[in-house]
């Protein structure tokens, strides 16, 4: 019978704890390893076993595998927060890289067999003339976080060819909104991604959002992103392992909409969808940001059947305000 065990590294996290709701909701066994640093204890489900702990320990890694029979993991332990990386790119390079080695470390010593790794669009830097960005486009990160998940990448990558590892590493873009439950979603101290903070400018806990630079290389001069829901990433991840499952092979995918939204339009959706003015001012651009990210993910429709619902940032928008609605103050109520 197929091994259903799978063990999410980061399961207390955003992506992480809707992860674990997809893998529950499709009769998954879900162990959860979070060393709780960024990620919240109350976001943990109570139907998951969970260890407290860090990726970068192998030995705490080697006593969950004797314990646990896994198949895959899933792999979403990481800091991500790209102007942060820019201050204190060792903070990165530490957790990242070496999470990434001691996981693998302990995958091969245990025989686990397959992975699923969260990398990123800033893996890819600057894309060339601002096109959409295919899977074999040059990565060439401008900030350390795209730069250590790039680097976990290629670690995943050689020791694939040397072990008997398989791996899909999926690049998500700009990861948005919430399980539309209302009972989990995003919640970050401090937050610095855009969505969140302009549902808090909305719910009036800050009172102006602060776009961060309009002489950028798009349209109206704000950077262009492509926002992703997370459910659909989460849809992604069931398709990877089942892809693993099945090719016994390794593979990489880019997330995203493959539709773009300057910041400005983000912020006149939401003055929409919530029906509150949102104050917005123009300041000063922040380090590390690239004009404009948005994947070409046709591979990941054709080869995994991958099919995002949400298909318009609007209906994104109207879920993130429904978890700001539900839980002002994120999973501290
Ligand atoms: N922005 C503002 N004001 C804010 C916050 C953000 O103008 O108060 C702008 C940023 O400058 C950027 C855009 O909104 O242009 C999106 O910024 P986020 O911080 O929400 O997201 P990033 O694009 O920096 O990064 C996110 C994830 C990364 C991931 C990347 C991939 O945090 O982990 O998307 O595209 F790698």
């Amino acid at each position: 019978m197929e091994n259903k065990n799978v063990l999410v590294a980061g399961g207390a996290g955003y992506i992480g704890s809707h992860m674990v709701q997809k893998l529950l909701d499709d009769n998954y066994h879900v162990v959860v390893v979070d060393n709780l640093s960024t990620g919240h204890r109350a976001a943990i489900n109570p139907k998951v076993t969970f260890y407290e702990g860090d990726t970068r320990d192998k030995n705490f890694l080697d006593n969950v595998f004797e314990n646990e029979n896994i198949n895959t993991v899933i792999h979403m332990d990481a800091f991500s927060i790209v102007p942060e990386s820019m201050k204190d790119p060792l903070k990165y390079f530490d957790n990242n890289v070496i999470g990434m080695i001691k996981l693998l470390e302990s995958m091969v010593d245990n025989h686990v067999p397959n992975i699923v790794f969260s990398s990123t669009a800033a893996t890819f830097g600057n894309p060339i003339n601002n096109k959409k960005i295919s899977e074999d486009d040059p990565q060439d990160p401008i900030n350390p976080y795209g730069e250590s998940k790039l680097m976990m990448e290629k670690i995943m990558k050689w020791v694939s060819q040397s072990n008997d590892i398989n791996y899909v590493a999926l690049r998500y873009f700009n990861a948005s909104g919430a399980h539309p439950s209302g009972k989990i979603g995003e919640d970050h101290h401090p937050e610095t991604h855009l969505i969140p903070i302009v549902m808090q400018t909305a719910y009036g806990q800050q009172e102006v959002l602060k776009i961060f630079g309009d002489d950028y290389k798009t349209p109206d001069g704000t950077n262009v992103r492509d926002y992703i829901h997370i459910d659909d990433l989460a849809d992604a991840h069931i398709l990877a392992l089942e892809y693993l499952n099945k090719n016994k092979d390794s593979n990489t995918f880019n997330l995203g909409s493959s539709t773009g939204f300057s910041v400005k339009q983000i912020v006149d959706t939401a003055r929409k969808v919530t029906g509150k003015p949102i104050n917005a001012k123009i300041s000063n651009r922040r380090p590390g940001d690239p004009d404009v990210l948005v994947a070409d993910s046709f591979k990941a429709r054709n080869i995994l059947g991958w099919q995002p619902k949400y298909d318009n940032v609007e209906d994104i928008i109207r879920t993130a305000w429904n978890w700001k609605q539900s839980s002002p103050e994120g999973y501290e109520n």
